[in-house]
């Protein structure tokens, strides 16, 4: 091998490569092996403040990254050779573009090697105009948090770094704090009264302080007992929609709600089926449908929610939980985070509660201006939720696994299914029962199929995993079940045993994913909420249900770090795993085999690390890969078991400081205060600059100016180019929902994601608006003229349209 000539970064070293290095062979082995030290070498180039960096090859992954790293600077350009896959360009257009803008970086072109196949002729150019535009450079604010937030979201280089456990810390009594407003400034409040009583002492105790309250009370039916209390029925949707419309119409909008149907008698443990459900009635689609009616009766104040409950988390490790009500706390993620004016807490009270105290506590709670977002009361202490790291550097050789061991994985033939029963193939040989509901082709019948559909088709891939884990050594046995069918699960574990004489091991990994399994509040529906209960709620207490004293090496759920995010369009999802998240809890309290519940975070399946737009979008530079899901997964069942584990591949602080604290959202506010010439200039970008053209871009570009602290923003600038993300999307389009009094969804910002293009999909909107209202004047006016008069007013207008 020969030394290098021309200078280079190595992904091994994250530095210039040295010839000693690239002549050695073993260089090349530990290049194909080692971790890719990007990150390093990016630090490396940016070191030079005026650095061109151009992606050359498929996709904008590393011009991403590259963006994204904390020390780059308005003097480095990042340019790509290729459009991403969602850009409308041209890909020549695109290219043109990129060489336009490294000329313009000064880097040196070979014009003539670009213009030999062209005969290029002299045109005369307009002359220079002078537009009198000020480029003095003002000092930037950059504060020391906002690049701390976004060192902190890279992905830990080390897996032993990704391991979370939940906990509990002490927190400052309120009354110390001196933060609580006492309720002595007349507000509006709502209060859904419970049947423990809590409801109307605070009811009480807030008429005495003078203030506004609205009492809503469960029932068959709905019914306005007088000017100040209703009952609705909790699982019907119309019944808030009434509430609300009624509040509207008498301008008695609450501020303040707190939500109590969550606080129920301590009457025994019941984690059947029916229970769960009556729980998930008055928890989780109260507050669904109560959001949704605040969304509807298009409420942009500021609200506030406080949703108190009772024995659903566990904080002293002596609580007789119920996990069935921890769906309530899906919402209570997710909620602030779809509607910027709502904020949203958790308030979970213990066993015992302290009469007026407590009242006086959860009222100083719900005036307090810095609230904790998820908070506990036990006895008269004060808990707030903390995530410890731990650090999990187990060793395979303490593995739980054992030599042909038998392990049944539920929704088997997915994605995280296959690459787990892989590594029990290669790493034990195991005896793998995979389950789903789907009929697969009997295995007679696999070869014919392989030879009829393309490599790409699902099946087919399945098959091909299916036959390399039994030349790893794997005995395979496919079943059909539905998790959530307890005879069917019932028949899985029989005929489990029955061909493989044991069961050591399950991993409970069915779901229903994709994007229509996913869905923004305001357009949730109960049958795509009950899609994401049936594998991780009733499936999961079918599976305890079955595999009751049955004693396992192990039994890991597969829940997502969604549970703890929350997330966009995840409502649902963050629900159903926070339930499995809290069944676990409570089994291991009486259960000899303690399981584990593991909150993922994002897997990728796909090349690169590109942000997928649209729904559930996250940080894909995070997301896991499966080689080091596996890695992961093996770290796990080589440690002791654990209740939950939380696996976050970048700071779990900052993520929940982003997601759950939406400090995002602060800054963002923030940004809306900083004088204008302090602003960040518009950064480079791979469109030219071209001002608003009409007034609807006007007002779209000046939205995104404020929240995003950019000083100019073109037509054609895009959103996430710009630094924009999902929580931030959330704001534009709430705020733009304001300025055009239109529904406008946050899939819009995704699928039109420049000025221009937004701005042409509201005026299609407001066009679509426009119809029907004309329609409206237009009958009332021909109902005001004769017979006659509208004769002739109808066959004007005929005459007018042909
Ligand atoms: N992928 C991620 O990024 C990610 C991240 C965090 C956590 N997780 C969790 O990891 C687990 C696996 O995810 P994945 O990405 O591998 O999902 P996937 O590819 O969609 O596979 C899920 C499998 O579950 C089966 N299934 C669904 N409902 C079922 C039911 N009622 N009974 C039996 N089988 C059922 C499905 O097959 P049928 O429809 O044929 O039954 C499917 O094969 C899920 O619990 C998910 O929440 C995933």
């Amino acid at each position: 091998m020969k030394s290098p000539k021309i200078p280079y970064i190595s992904n091994v070293t994250g530095t210039w490569i040295k010839a000693t290095e690239a002549t050695d062979p073993s260089y090349w082995a530990r290049h194909l092996r080692q971790t890719v030290r990007f990150a390093e070498g990016l630090h490396e180039l940016l070191k030079e403040s005026e650095r061109v960096l151009l992606e050359v090859g498929p996709g904008q992954t590393l011009s991403t990254l590259a963006r994204r790293h904390p020390e780059k600077t308005a003097g480095h350009v990042v340019l790509s050779s290729l459009r991403h896959v969602h850009d409308q360009y041209s890909d020549v257009t695109f290219l043109l573009n990129t060489l336009g803008r490294l000329w313009l970086s000064s880097v040196e072109v070979d014009w003539s090697r670009f213009y030999l196949a062209e005969r290029a002729v002299r045109v005369p150019l307009p002359t220079y105009p002078f537009e009198r535009q000020r480029y003095w450079i003002e000092p930037q604010k950059q504060t020391g948090d906002v690049s701390r937030h976004r060192m902190d979201l890279y992905k830990k280089p080390n897996i032993a770094d990704w391991f979370y456990v939940p906990s509990w810390k002490r927190a400052a009594p309120l009354q110390l704090l001196k933060r609580a407003e006492p309720a002595d400034q007349k507000s509006r409040w709502m209060v859904f009264t419970d049947a423990c009583g809590i409801g109307s002492q605070m009811v009480d105790r807030l008429e005495q302080a003078g203030q506004d309250v609205i009492t809503v009370m469960a029932a068959e039916q709905f019914a306005k007992l007088d000017e100040r209390v209703y009952q609705i029925n909790p699982r019907e949707r119309d019944d808030y929609d009434t509430l609300l419309q009624d509040l509207h119409a008498g301008n008695k909008i609450p501020t303040t709600i707190v939500h109590l149907w969550s606080v129920t008698p301590s009457d025994g443990k019941r984690s059947d089926v029916e229970f769960t459900e009556k729980s998930q009635e008055l928890g989780f689609y109260s507050l669904l449908f109560l959001t949704q009616a605040f969304g509807k009766q298009n409420v942009t104040d500021s609200l506030r929610i406080g949703v108190i409950s009772n024995n659903v988390q566990e904080v002293t490790g002596e609580e007789e939980l119920s996990p069935e009500k921890a769906t309530v706390l899906g919402p209570c993620k997710v909620i602030s985070q779809e509607y910027p004016n709502i904020s949203c807490h958790s308030i979970d009270l213990g066993p015992e509660f302290l009469g007026e105290k407590l009242i006086d506590q959860l009222i100083a709670e719900l005036t307090d201006n810095h609230p904790e977002y998820f908070l506990a009361y036990r006895g008269s202490h004060r808990w707030a939720q903390t995530f410890e790291a731990v650090r999990l550097d187990g060793q395979a050789r303490d593995t739980r696994l054992r030599e042909g061991g038998v392990y049944l994985i539920t929704g088997g033939l997915g994605r995280i299914g296959l690459t787990l029963a892989e590594y029990l193939a290669q790493s034990v040989r195991a005896k793998l029962v995979l389950v789903g509901r789907t009929a697969f082709p009997e295995r007679h019948a696999w070869k014919e199929w392989l030879k009829r559909h393309d490599d790409e088709d699902q099946r087919s891939r399945q098959i091909r995993k299916l036959q390399a884990l039994e030349e790893l050594g794997a005995e395979v046995l496919l079943l059909n079940a539905d998790v959530a069918n307890h005879e069917q699960m019932q028949g899985v574990i029989s005929r489990t045993v029955e061909q493989f004489g044991n069961l050591h091991g399950v991993i409970h990994g069915a779901a229903t994913l994709g994007e229509k399994a996913f869905g923004h509040i305001q357009e949730a529906s109960e049958t795509q909420c009950e899609q994401q209960f049936h594998s991780k709620v009733r499936g999961l207490l079918v599976l305890e249900k079955a595999l009751r004293g049955r004693e396992l090496d192990f039994c890991l759920l597969m829940s997502s770090l969604a549970a703890v995010l929350g997330g966009l369009g995840y409502v649902a999802y963050s629900a159903a795993n926070l339930f499995m998240d809290a069944l676990v809890h409570q089994h291991n309290k009486t259960n000899r085999t303690q399981w584990t519940s593991v909150d993922w975070d994002g897997w990728r399946f796909w090349e690169g690390t590109e942000q997928k737009p649209g729904i559930g979008a996250s940080v894909a530079a995070l997301a896991i890969t499966p080689k080091e899901g596996t890695e992961a997964f093996q770290r796990l069942l080589a440690t002791a078991p654990a209740t939950q584990v939380i696996v976050s591949t970048g700071n779990l602080q900052a993520r929940i400081d982003q997601w759950i604290k939406l400090e995002s959202s602060e800054e963002a506010e923030q940004s809306e205060k900083i004088d204008a010439p302090s602003l960040y200039p518009r950064p480079a970008l791979q469109s030219a600059y071209v001002g608003p053209r009409n007034e609807i871009e006007q007002t779209v570009i000046d939205i995104w100016q404020k929240l995003l602290g950019v000083e100019q923003v073109g037509a054609y600038d895009n959103f996430f180019e710009l630094g924009g993300h999902s929580l931030l999307g959330v704001q534009v389009t709430s705020r733009l929902r304001n300025a055009f009094h239109m529904e406008l969804s946050l899939r819009a910002l995704f699928e039109a994601p420049t000025a221009a293009d937004l701005a042409e999909v509201i005026a299609q909107g407001l066009a679509e608006k426009a119809e029907p209202e004309k329609m409206a004047s237009m009958l009332a006016e021909l109902e005001e003229l004769s017979d006659e008069e509208a004769q002739q007013l109808l066959a004007a207008e005929m005459l007018q349209s042909n």
